[in-house]
């Protein structure tokens, strides 16, 4: 444990020192030491979107040296991991994710010498850095591809590395790109089997035909996938956030899905609609477990050495409780979280702190004891949180993703209050958008992919170009921007940077525990303690007004009680208000006063003791 005199001393050293503490093996917190091989249990990863980061050779796309010149801030605004979204090889038809290299950095976004240099001054900062791992499938113009679709000739080595298939046995038609050998449906609709000329076999792709999917029945792509991740560990890579996970095997039967009773057909829509059916057949097939054990066991725990924790988390959308397997058991561990997109499907006409308190209970009912939550409120997947749930409460997103249980996930410029852009069709990059002209802003994903907002500059200073690949949000010019939001006190960033400090120095937040305290319509509310044998330290109560009435007065001292928790006092003190507005201010629990949208992280007892300032 910290000492009053070492956090003086700390405190009184640069930031830069303090994550050097924390790189060494154990980041000191006041009241508790999370282990070398629990460096992420106790920071925020923050998710960067490489294009749209920060560009330093001003083509209006961003890259790793851009990146590079950036790692300051985290420390200014408490991150200890970024998470880089695909920097391989790519024709960027998925923007990435359709990868022709899984070794080698796209020219786009630099070089290995790059990356190098962006990990070692991460690195020499205490940031960990973690790639986006894309085991599922490739581009078709990765060289396995290439060499897979010329012939079937059991000399070719690399003929079973992607799903190959016949037409449908049995299929009446004359035509054979007919006969598609199953009837599964691409997660942002449209078809899955593609007819190859040559080869005269339909390949199977989950996402667009450019990306054709690997076929892990085939020892070799397992044995290939292995040496990529053993490839980006040797490069001192500390994780991976394993992409798209649920596809990676299909039924080996080829059974067809199931249509689904329940399915609403869009009128729009043109393409076959990925809900037409229940996917039991071609996604999330069990198997796929025992695989991403074996990159746990046999690559990640062989480069884990202190204090090089090699972290892992999952990619995929479902229920909680079909998620928490990817926890794995304690003889054959898997990731150590997935990723929680609790939040995600969440919009402004169901929003209310009921509907929260029932996305976060399902997740904390599912996760196994002793394992570590995780909580995220946007990705470069969705739309932002100001188009979910409403700008009014961009602040209280922070707080709740940064303030419950767990490891927080913030998406650029989260920090910042960002908010989505509106491209028209003639501009849209994404597949998706560019797939459904009927329906683009249905489907595009780049409304929450513009670039990051740095200061009033041109292009918000994330670029020199005359016109950058995203338009940027003109907000930046009024203020919603990292150098202005700096100078003041009451910003959004300053919010964040408030709760990401709390989170790291106050124990009570240190916990995977909480208890509730109102729930109701218009309000969320959690307490959260620290550990009994840190009972001399405070606990504090987190409430929030995700309601739609101007003001609302509740009484948290009975609620609690009624809840079975005992607390030491009727008073608190806020030690951060949403608005930065009432940080300081005493307040009565028993008649706590919320205005719309905001969240108060009140300190339970007056004097409670405190060893360090925030
Ligand atoms: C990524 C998406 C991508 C998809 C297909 C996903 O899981 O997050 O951005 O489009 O994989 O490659």
């Amino acid at each position: 444990m910290a000492t009053a005199l070492h956090w003086l001393l700390l405190g009184s050293l640069s930031l830069m020192i303090e994550h050097s503490v924390f790189w060494r093996g154990a980041f000191l917190i006041e009241g508790r030491e999370f282990g070398w091989r629990e460096w992420w249990k106790n920071t925020i990863i923050y998710q960067i979107y490489p294009r749209s980061f920060m560009d330093s050779d001003g083509d209006g796309i961003g890259d790793l040296k851009g990146i590079t010149s950036r790692l300051e801030y985290f420390l200014d605004i408490g991150v200890g991991a970024i998470w880089l979204s695909p920097i391989y090889r790519s024709p960027f038809v998925d923007f990435g994710y359709d990868i022709s290299n899984f070794t080698d950095i796209d020219p786009i976004f630099g070089t290995l010498d790059d990356f190098d240099e962006l990990v070692d001054h991460a690195h020499d900062l205490g940031i960990r850095v973690i790639l986006d791992f894309v085991p599922g499938y490739t581009s078709d113009q990765h060289p396995w591809f290439v060499e897979s679709r010329k012939n079937r000739d059991y000399r070719n080595p690399y003929r079973d590395y992607f799903v190959w298939k016949d037409p449908k046995p049995g299929c009446v038609s004359s035509d054979p790109r007919e006969c598609i050998p199953t009837n599964w449906i691409c997660p942002f609709d449209g078809p899955t089997w593609t007819w190859d000329e040559t080869r005269q076999q339909f390949y199977y792709h989950t996402f667009p035909k450019e990306q054709p999917d690997l076929n892990y029945l085939d020892p070799s792509v397992r044995e290939e996938m292995k040496n990529v991740i053993e490839f980006w560990m040797k490069r001192r890579v500390d994780g991976l956030r394993v992409d798209a996970v649920a596809f990676i095997i299909e039924d080996y039967y080829m059974r067809d899905d199931p249509p689904n009773p329940n399915f609403q057909p869009s009128e729009l829509a043109t393409r076959p609609q990925y809900h037409s059916t229940l996917n039991i057949y071609s996604h999330n097939h069990p198997d796929h477990h025992e695989i991403v054990k074996s990159w746990r066991r046999e690559v990640m725990e062989k480069y884990s050495t202190e204090p090089n924790y090699r972290f892992m988390m999952t990619e995929a959308y479902n229920t909680p409780a079909v998620l928490v397997d990817y926890y794995g058991t304690d003889d054959a561990p898997e990731a150590d979280f997935p990723l929680n997109f609790q939040f995600m499907d969440l919009h402004a006409k169901d929003l209310s702190g009921t509907a929260i308190f029932n996305l976060v209970d399902e997740w904390m009912q599912n996760v196994p004891d002793g394992k570590w939550p995780n909580w995220v409120v946007g990705n470069h997947d969705n739309y932002r949180i100001g188009y979910r749930w409403g700008m009014e409460y961009a602040r209280a997103a922070n707080v709740l993703c940064l303030l419950l249980p767990g490891t927080p996930t913030t998406y650029y410029g989260e920090e910042l209050g960002m908010d989505h852009i509106k491209v028209m069709f003639e501009e849209t990059q994404d597949p998706w958008g560019k797939n459904n002209p009927c329906c683009w802003e249905e489907y595009s994903r780049d409304p929450e992919r513009s670039p990051m907002q740095w200061n009033m500059d041109k292009n918000a200073g994330f670029s020199t170009a005359e016109k950058t690949w995203l338009p940027v949000n003109d907000n930046y010019k009024m203020g919603v921007n990292v150098e202005s939001e700096q100078k003041d006190p009451t910003s959004v960033l300053s919010l964040y940077k408030a709760l990401a400090r709390i989170r790291k120095q106050r124990p009570a937040f240190h916990t995977n525990t909480m208890d509730y305290g109102i729930v109701s319509d218009d309000i969320f509310s959690f307490l959260r303690r620290p550990n009994p044998d840190e009972s001399d330290q405070p606990s504090y109560l987190v409430a929030i007004h995700l309601g739609k009435k101007t003001i609302v007065i509740g009484d948290y001292v009975s609620t609690i009680r009624a809840n079975g928790v005992t607390i030491n006092s009727s008073e608190g003190v806020v030690e951060i208000s949403s608005r930065m507005d009432r940080n300081g201010e005493t307040v009565n629990l028993e008649a706590l006063e919320l205005t719309l949208g905001e969240a108060l992280v009140v300190r339970i007892g007056k004097d409670s003791p405190l060893k360090t300032e925030l």
